[in-house]
């Protein structure tokens, strides 16, 4: 199954990611970088990022998690729960022809899939005082995490402040291991239908290689 990377930026000190649903700062080379990493890929966020993005990613599946009822709409999947959201993710990302996708937030979010995070791409943003309404404070233990890179950016006429990124990854990978059956019950019975139908539905429209995986056919 696919591997599930995070991406997020947070304060040092503090760990603040957010501040009344919007970044407390510009930083317009770690957008860019955002934007590099995850175009392509399928994107996993809560309802409030969604909001404060105000519009899905272009060039990216945009899954959006929310206990309340929304619109799906081109690139879109509003999901209530985590089962479903893994569901859409791995099957949109094995059609892309990636091997993960990308948690990108809000706190709430990043919490939900703490314990299935291989990989991390950590802009640590250096900003004295910084006050903010949602963190990120998980603390990377290196006997379990790995560094594979580390890049320094100055403060600039486009960068609030500096900052650096790194990307960790952890030593013993979570794997998740389905059965083929998986995709054919929808996901052991717990994925909504219409969820299943609709993502089956694109699978195969874009993907025909895709139908051996769900032992379809164009006649199905
Ligand atoms: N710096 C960064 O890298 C970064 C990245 C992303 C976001 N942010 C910032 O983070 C802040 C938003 O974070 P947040 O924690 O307040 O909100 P969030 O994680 O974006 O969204 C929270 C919402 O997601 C839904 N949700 C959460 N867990 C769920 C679950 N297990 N099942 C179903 N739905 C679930 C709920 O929506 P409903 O209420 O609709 O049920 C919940 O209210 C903003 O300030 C944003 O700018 C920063």
């Amino acid at each position: 199954m696919p591997s599930i990377s995070c991406i997020v930026a947070r304060s040092y000190p503090g760990n603040v990611i957010g501040a009344e649903n919007k970044l407390p700062w510009h930083l317009r080379t770690d957008l860019r970088k955002f934007r590099e990493t995850t175009l392509d890929h399928v994107v996993i966020m809560g309802r409030r990022t969604f909001e404060s993005i105000g519009r899905p990613l272009p060039g990216r599946t945009n899954i959006i998690l929310s206990r309340e009822p929304g619109n799906d709409g081109p690139d879109l999947y509003w999901v209530k729960d985590r089962e479903n959201a893994l569901f859409i993710a791995d099957v949109m990302t094995i059609m892309r022809g990636k091997t993960h996708f990308f948690v990108i937030g809000g706190s709430a979010i990043y919490n939900t899939f703490d314990e299935l995070i291989n990989r991390v791409h950590l802009t640590e943003v250096y900003a004295q005082n910084l006050k903010g309404d949602a963190h990120f404070h998980k603390e990377f233990d290196l006997r379990k995490w790995k560094t594979i890179s580390e890049n320094p950016f100055p403060r600039s006429d486009i960068d609030d402040y500096p900052f650096m990124i790194t990307i960790l990854e952890k030593r013993n990978k979570t794997v998740r291991q389905f059965p083929p059956s998986y995709f054919l019950t929808g996901g052991g019975g717990q994925i909504a239908n219409s969820i299943r139908e609709r993502v089956v539905e694109n699978a195969v429209i874009l993907q025909p290689a895709i139908q051996l995986e769900f032992g379809m056919s164009h006649a199905d």
